[in-house]
């Protein structure tokens, strides 16, 4: 359950996400552009404001503050994941993908616009992205910057989530009849879901500073959260409501997902979930009181509701 002051920060987090993605997704023509085509944009702004929960941006921010940085650079961090994971939920619910018509409790981007500009709409969101963690703003310092490039674009492409996707649509059966044991699901998952969860905790590492030691914990952290993460999604397809989720419910079962609730039960599942929360606050143990949020949002991703 979530208390009330991890609540406030969550939501004033989401809320500062959300002033800062406004404000790279204006009419205004940024640096280094020529236009800005306006079906375009406002199918950006269908995709990634006024939605969601904003939890990989809360991740990079609150591991920057436990590690003594705060202000405009995390946030900015954070928001270049948050843009990315955008972009990937407009590709995941494209019919040639998911084939979904709810997202955040609203059209996904290719019902409110269409099939080609949906798939732009993510381009840009991606090449956004990038753009962020490219940008003087997001840290004065150029290594930390390329040090931010190419962690998001390790944890984004082949070997990260375009690679967990693609093993995520052969599991559905489509390329040739498969069945995935449990740790081929573990990897699948660790790539579609864990690799952005798990560098969003990353970027906070990176622009914090973040020694040899507190850098190797903080990974932990993030990818035994990544993996509860998913476990998590995936109970919740099965057990919560289309409304409550603010997307379809009840879809990887009929789509023959590749889920460890398949794999080891709902029972099973859940213990597993509760197994990856104890590893994931253990991986917090050397830095005390001081990680208590990151333990609330580690507890807040297993047992949340939508
Ligand atoms: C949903 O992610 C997609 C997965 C990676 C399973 P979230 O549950 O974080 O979605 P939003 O951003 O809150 O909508
Ligand atoms: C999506 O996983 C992961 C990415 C978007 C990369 P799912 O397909 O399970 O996510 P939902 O359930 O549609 O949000
Ligand atoms: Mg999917
Ligand atoms: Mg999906
Ligand atoms: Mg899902």
């Amino acid at each position: 359950m979530t208390d009330a002051p991890f609540a406030a920060r969550l939501a004033a987090v989401a809320a500062d996400v959300e002033a800062l993605l406004e404000r790279l997704l204006s009419d205004e023509v940024r640096t280094g552009e020529i236009a800005r085509p306006r079906r375009l944009l406002a199918a950006m702004r269908h995709g990634a404001l006024g939605g969601g929960k904003r939890l990989r941006p809360f991740l990079a921010v609150e591991t920057a503050l436990l590690l003594g940085r705060s202000g405009e650079g995390p946030l900015l961090a954070g928001t270049g994941v948050e843009l990315l994971h955008c972009y990937s939920l407009v590709h995941d619910d494209l019919p040639s993908m998911d084939d979904d018509d709810l997202r955040r409790g609203r059209p996904t981007v290719h019902k409110a616009y269409d099939e080609a500009t949906a798939i732009l709409a993510g381009d840009a969101l991606q090449t956004l992205a990038f753009e962020v963690m490219a940008d003087p703003a997001t840290d004065p310092d150029g290594a930390v910057r390329a040090e931010l490039a190419l962690g998001l674009a390790r944890a984004a492409g082949l070997g990260g989530m375009a690679g967990g996707q693609m093993l995520d649509l052969a599991a559905e059966g489509r390329y040739g009849a498969t069945t995935l044991d449990e740790d081929a699901i573990r990897t699948l998952q660790a790539m579609k879901t864990g690799a952005i969860l798990a560098f969003a905790v990353e970027a906070g590492a990176i622009v914090g500073r973040a020694d040899a030691g507190a850098r190797a914990a903080l990974l932990a952290f993030g990818r035994h959260l990544g993996a509860a993460f998913q476990i998590a999604d995936d109970i919740l397809d099965r057990e919560a409501t289309t409304e409550q989720l603010g997307k379809a419910a009840g879809k990887d079962a009929a789509a023959g997902k590749g889920t460890l609730v398949d794999a080891l039960g709902m029972e099973g599942a859940k213990r597993e979930a509760a197994r990856l929360l104890d590893a994931t606050l253990a991986a917090l143990d050397r830095f005390g009181p001081a990680a208590e949020t990151l333990r609330e949002a580690a507890r807040f991703t297993v047992s949340r509701s939508s």
